[in-house]
């Protein structure tokens, strides 16, 4: 629970099913799932999808009403990930788009 190496059907069912009943969140992934088909065979193109993907659906955070709230199903189902996202010991960024796409992130710490 503390950190999953490897995603589940805890990770599954708990943290990306609810998120498939909202209209906005599926139009999101269907938006990058054409993507996806449509560049399969551009490496490229996928590594950046792919960074979209997990900055978004899989490490998701989102301010409502000046409120932090976690989407991201990385970190829903990953206790140790919650605490930490919402601590004041993390850094968070403003989703853009360059600073996605060329970040280079390690995916076995905090
Ligand atoms: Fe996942």
């Amino acid at each position: 629970m503390g950190y999953l190496e490897e995603p589940g059907m805890f990770h599954d069912v708990f943290a990306h099913v609810p998120l498939l009943t909202n209209t906005f969140f599926v139009e999101y992934l269907l938006g990058l799932s054409h993507l996806g088909l449509t560049y399969l065979n551009d490496a490229a193109a996928i590594e950046v999808i792919s960074r979209i993907y997990w900055f978004t659906v899989e490490f998701g955070l989102i301010k409502e009403r000046g409120q932090l709230k976690i989407y991201g199903a990385g970190i829903l189902s990953s206790l140790g990930e919650t605490v930490h996202c919402l601590s004041q010991e993390t850094t968070r960024f403003h989703f853009f788009l360059e600073r996605i796409i060329y970040l280079n992130c390690r995916k076995d710490v905090f």
